[in-house]
């Protein structure tokens, strides 16, 4: 029989659930928490997934998986019962979000819709991400394998994450890239993710101008030089540049 503390837990997690959606979300502002608890997704898969998940604990098969079935069918969130999640956890407007096997969420943790905490290949064990207390990740962001992200961070909408996030920093692009550490720009050589160097336009670059000496040094000798042009040295080879160097430096230089 469910005994009184265990009553009192989950009313309190309930409790912390919708509070989540009030706080969280703009539009559920003035919202009361009946309301927010009848018409929120976000709020329905988090408590399906909770019951789900004290099933999973608890050893009961195929039930956990029915209910994070029905979950899915209904708000478009897909929550693995085993997945542990802490919390004030709040996903706003639900659609598109994947929750793996061997994720683990911390407190207060915050996803917009299209979010996946998913794992890289087909690789057992511990897969995906550990996110920590605090954390907020955008629309559409994907992050993946057996990474952590640090509490307090933010993850920008889109994201591609595939290794560990230090704690509160901004994490933006793909490759995900730490824009702001503790609220500062990431200073050092390896910050700077615009204007990165590009091996394979250097090699062409390199095998140019070794051509244009060989030219030259052919000329000089009295080579052929119809092969050149009536001895006319060939120009230097016009190089388009591949990654145009554009926008405001990450690095803060
Ligand atoms: C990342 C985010 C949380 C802002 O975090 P922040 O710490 O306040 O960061 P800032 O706004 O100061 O931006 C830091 C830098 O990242 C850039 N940036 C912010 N979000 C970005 C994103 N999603 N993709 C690429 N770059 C982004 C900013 O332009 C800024 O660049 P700069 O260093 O050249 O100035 C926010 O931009 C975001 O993406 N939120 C997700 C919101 C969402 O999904 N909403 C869906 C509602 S339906």
């Amino acid at each position: 029989m469910v005994g009184f503390r265990t009553l009192k837990r989950v009313v309190g997690e309930i409790r912390r659930d919708v509070r989540a959606a009030q706080e969280r979300d703009p539009a559920a502002r003035g919202v009361g928490p009946a309301e927010v608890l009848a018409i929120w997704p976000g709020v329905h898969a988090i408590l399906a997934h909770r019951v789900a998940h004290a099933l999973s604990e608890a050893g009961v098969p195929i039930l956990p998986r029915v209910i994070a079935g029905f979950s899915r069918a209904v708000t478009g969130i897909e929550i693995h019962p085993a997945a542990r999640i802490g919390s004030g956890f709040f996903v706003d407007h639900g659609m598109g979000v994947v929750i793996g096997e061997t994720a683990v969420i911390g407190n207060d943790v915050t996803l917009y819709q299209g979010v996946t905490l998913g794992g890289t290949g087909f690789a057992t064990g511990k897969r995906h991400p550990t996110v920590e207390d605090n954390v907020t990740i955008g629309s559409g962001a994907k992050l993946l394998g057996p990474i952590t992200i640090g509490h307090g961070s933010k993850i920008g909408a889109n994201t591609v994450v595939i290794h560990d996030v230090p704690p509160n920093s901004t994490v933006v692009g793909n490759p995900g890239h730490p824009v702001r550490i503790d609220g500062k720009r990431p200073e050092g050589p390896d910050a700077d993710w615009v204007h990165l160097p590009d091996p394979v336009a250097d090699a062409i670059k390199g095998l140019a101008s070794r051509i244009g000496a060989l030219e030259r040094a052919l000329a000089e000798r009295g080579g052929d030089p119809s092969a050149v042009g009536d001895g006319e040295l060939l120009p230097e080879p016009e190089l388009p540049q591949v990654r145009p160097a554009r926008g405001p430096n990450p690095a803060g230089g």
